[in-house]
């Protein structure tokens, strides 16, 4: 086990930042991860856990621990009647389980294809794509305690799940290192093909009768045409959540704009399309250095090159106040800013 010291963090995240880390190490057992927390007590209070970086925006060097999770492996664990249950280590890529379910004909992760990162973040997160959440499938986690140096099973109740939100982002933030996750897969699944323009993409491809490997497809082909390559062109996906609004602040914004888009939700809620709003406000496919708003997709933003962290930031505070200016209605950032 190596601690590395004054660590180029640049490879290692996808919004390509050119920020170090005062102290970085990784591991792929408990043993590694207490010893390398035991060595650091007294250096810093500081710590991060990485999985891909596909969700952080560094604005300025770590001052702390980065602690790369490396857990990998799939591992059946159980099986009933409908079901498979998978134990995923956390340091394992998202999409290459994803393939590994769509290869076994197992369902339920299908229209989560191509999501970038590892199986550990996707329950702090709770990842979500094309109407499917981390939530449908979760079965269980395991959690290193900082703190305490112990393992801790997690339910779905004990996971406080909600949109793009798990107590891991909120009340127990940067308390537990997740060091693996168990999903349950139908065996005999159902497609979730209503939402967005799945079923469109099916018809392109000429399926009548959907598949896991179509949906899968399906989904990859939509998120290929629209979402910027991380090794191409720097971003962290969605910049800010979708807001969600009352139905009587729906109605009034839709006088005044007919053609805003939202979708009802639980709750009797309107969810609106951000990327609408930030689009409304003029900022798709502006550039200002290496800091942008992809032309294909308002929500995200990108770094072309060279822009520095707190470049990309300043971008999104520019965004948040036109938004609140022209349609009075608060973007929240889905990406976690270090
Ligand atoms: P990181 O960015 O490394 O970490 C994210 C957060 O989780 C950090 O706070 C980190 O400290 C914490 N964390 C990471 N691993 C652990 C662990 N083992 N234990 C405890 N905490 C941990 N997200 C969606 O939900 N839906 C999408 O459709 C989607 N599309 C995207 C498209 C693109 C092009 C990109 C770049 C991103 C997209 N994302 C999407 C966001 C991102 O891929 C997900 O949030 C993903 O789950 C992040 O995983 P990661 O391993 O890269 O996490
Ligand atoms: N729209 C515009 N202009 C734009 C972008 C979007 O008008 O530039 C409008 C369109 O009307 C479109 C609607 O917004 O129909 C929704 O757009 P899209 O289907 O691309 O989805 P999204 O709401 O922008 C969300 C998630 C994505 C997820 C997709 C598909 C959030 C914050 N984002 O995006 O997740 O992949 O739906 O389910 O919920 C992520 O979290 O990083 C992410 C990419």
């Amino acid at each position: 086990m190596t601690i590395h010291e004054n660590y180029f963090l640049k490879p290692l995240h996808t919004f390509h930042i050119g920020v170090y880390a005062k102290y970085f190490a990784s591991f792929n057992a408990v043993d590694d991860l207490t010893e390398i927390i035991e060595t650091h007590l007294n250096k810093t209070s500081q710590r991060l856990t990485l999985g891909g970086g596909s969700n952080i925006l560094f604005t300025k060097d770590f001052d702390g621990l980065v602690l790369k999770n490396n857990f990998s492996g799939i591992e059946q664990v159980n099986e009933d009647d409908k079901y498979v249950y998978l134990k995923v280590g956390a340091g394992e890529n998202w999409h290459r389980f994803v393939m590994y379910c769509v290869d076994n004909g197992l369902g339920g992760v299908e229209n989560l294809s191509l999501i970038p990162g590892n199986t550990g973040a996707s329950p702090m997160q709770n990842i979500g794509a094309y109407g499917v959440e981390i939530k449908d499938v979760f079965h269980q986690l395991e959690a290193f305690n900082i703190a305490e140096k112990s393992v801790i099973k997690f339910d779905e109740n004990d996971c406080e799940f909600s949109y793009r939100q798990s107590v891991f982002k909120t009340k127990l933030q940067a308390q537990y290192v997740i060091l693996s996750v168990t999903f349950r897969l139908n065996k005999n699944p159902g497609y979730n093909t209503s939402y967005g323009a799945i079923e469109q993409e099916l018809q392109n491809m000429g399926i009548e009768t959907p598949s896991i490997k179509a949906v899968s497809d399906a989904v990859i082909n939509i998120r290929t045409k629209k979402l910027p390559d991380p090794n191409l062109i720097g971003n962290a996906g969605s910049f800010f959540k979708n807001p969600e609004i009352t139905e009587i602040e729906f109605k009034k914004l839709k006088d005044q704009f007919p053609d805003i888009v939202g979708y009802k939700v639980f709750g009797n809620n309107i969810k609106l399309a951000a990327g609408w709003l930030i689009e409304q406000c003029g900022w798709k496919g502006y550039r200002k250095g290496d800091a942008g708003c992809y032309d294909k997709q308002a929500l995200v933003l990108v770094n072309y090159a060279n822009a520095g962290g707190a470049e990309i930031y300043n971008l999104s505070e520019d965004i948040k106040q036109s938004v609140k200016q022209k349609f009075n209605v608060d973007l929240e950032r889905e990406v976690n800013i270090i």
